[in-house]
């Protein structure tokens, strides 16, 4: 459904008409989502990492780190306090750290579905394809898998050696499986191009996606991209709004790194397509720990705090914070 071609994705991205842009965006978002606002809550429930992404704080050689494991009990317990907070989708998420069994992690499953009708996001990065199966059989719902960029020589080149046809073979079969399913890139790479930025476009809205979440790059001073320049809040916020030119009915978060450039940077994307946030319900001692990048996770809250605060962002900008689930509008056949 491409209504927007690549030299008019181009022209935007380099802010050619910001203004059209992000009128055209929030209207669609208002005509598929009216004024709800979903709101996902972020269990960051490991921080050990066995991969090198140049880009992360949480690359595994990074030793300046302080790695933690939640167990078993403490995720259900963060995740029952973020549901009795109202929270109606409850993200799981870690660095691919393979520690945790498929049976400990169907425990978290159970132990949250069994308790809250919620949904449960899995974004556990590269397990395989029969653990993803075997957890949606288990009743999670939702994946998040993102390709951080579509290049696969980018690819290749940002995550040491990773396979970009290994990673799209595995968002394709999560989407098999019958899980809805997120990815998204990181905007403003060090090199990137507006050229790079419009195929990524393209590509992620071909996938067909329930979720694309892209947010700006911002580099991390114990990574080999340390001294690379910022990605920018204006790009990361067209890229978003146009993401949702492309793709009227996904889901599309304001992340939290839009907030690490300007304090208001997620209340901008709620005015400019986005229709998700995702506030991290990672106990205070553990979360400023979760440090993928700089700023991440700087309010230190509890885990109703963290909702309340969510909820109380979305109320001032006039939206209200869905008690739905937020179901992608794709699975329920609406498009
Ligand atoms: N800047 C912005 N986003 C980053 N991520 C990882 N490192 C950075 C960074 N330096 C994003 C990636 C990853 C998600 C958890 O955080 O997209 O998938
Ligand atoms: Fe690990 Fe994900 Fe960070 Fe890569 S981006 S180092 S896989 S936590």
């Amino acid at each position: 459904m491409a209504v927007l071609g690549r030299d008019e994705i181009i022209n935007y991205l380099g802010g050619g008409n910001d203004d059209g842009l992000y009128s055209t965006a929030d209207n669609l978002r208002a005509e598929n989502f009216g004024r709800e606002v979903y709101l996902r809550a972020i269990v960051e429930f490991s921080n050990v990492c066995n991969k090198k992404c140049n880009y992360c704080g949480l690359r595994a050689a990074n030793s300046k780190v302080s790695r933690y494991r939640m167990d078993v009990a403490d995720i259900i317990e963060s995740a029952n306090l973020a549901a009795e907070a109202g929270a109606r989708t409850i993200v799981l998420q870690s660095g691919d750290d393979f520690s945790y069994s498929p049976d400990r992690i169907e425990e978290i499953i159970s132990g949250i579905k069994g308790a809250h009708d919620v949904a449960v996001t899995l974004s556990l990065g590269d397990r395989s394809a029969a653990e993803y199966e075997h957890w949606f059989k288990c009743g999670a719902d939702r994946c998040l898998l993102k390709l951080e960029t579509t290049n696969p020589d980018i690819y290749g080149k940002i995550r040491c050696g990773e396979d970009f046809h290994k990673r799209l073979k595995l968002l394709r079969s999560l989407k098999q499986i019958g899980y809805e399913v997120g990815s998204g890139i990181i905007v403003g790479l060090p090199d990137y191009t507006v050229e790079q930025l419009a195929d990524d476009l393209l590509f992620l809205s071909d996938l067909g996606l329930d979720m694309i979440a892209a947010g700006p790059f911002i580099p991390h001073p114990d990574t080999p991209f340390s001294s690379a320049a910022a990605g920018g809040i204006d790009l990361s916020l067209r890229f978003t709004a146009l993401a949702r030119l492309l793709n009227p009915f996904s889901n599309i978060p304001a992340t939290s790194a839009l907030d690490s450039f300007d304090p208001e940077g997620r209340e901008k994307g709620l005015q400019r397509g986005c229709n998700v946030i995702m506030p991290s319900v990672t106990p205070v001692s553990k979360r400023r720990n979760y440090n993928i990048y700089p700023g991440k996770n700087a309010v230190s809250v509890d885990v109703a705090d963290s909702v309340s605060r969510a909820e109380e962002l979305i109320r001032a900008l006039g939206f209200v914070a869905s008690a739905s689930k937020g179901s992608s509008r794709r699975m329920n056949n609406v498009e």
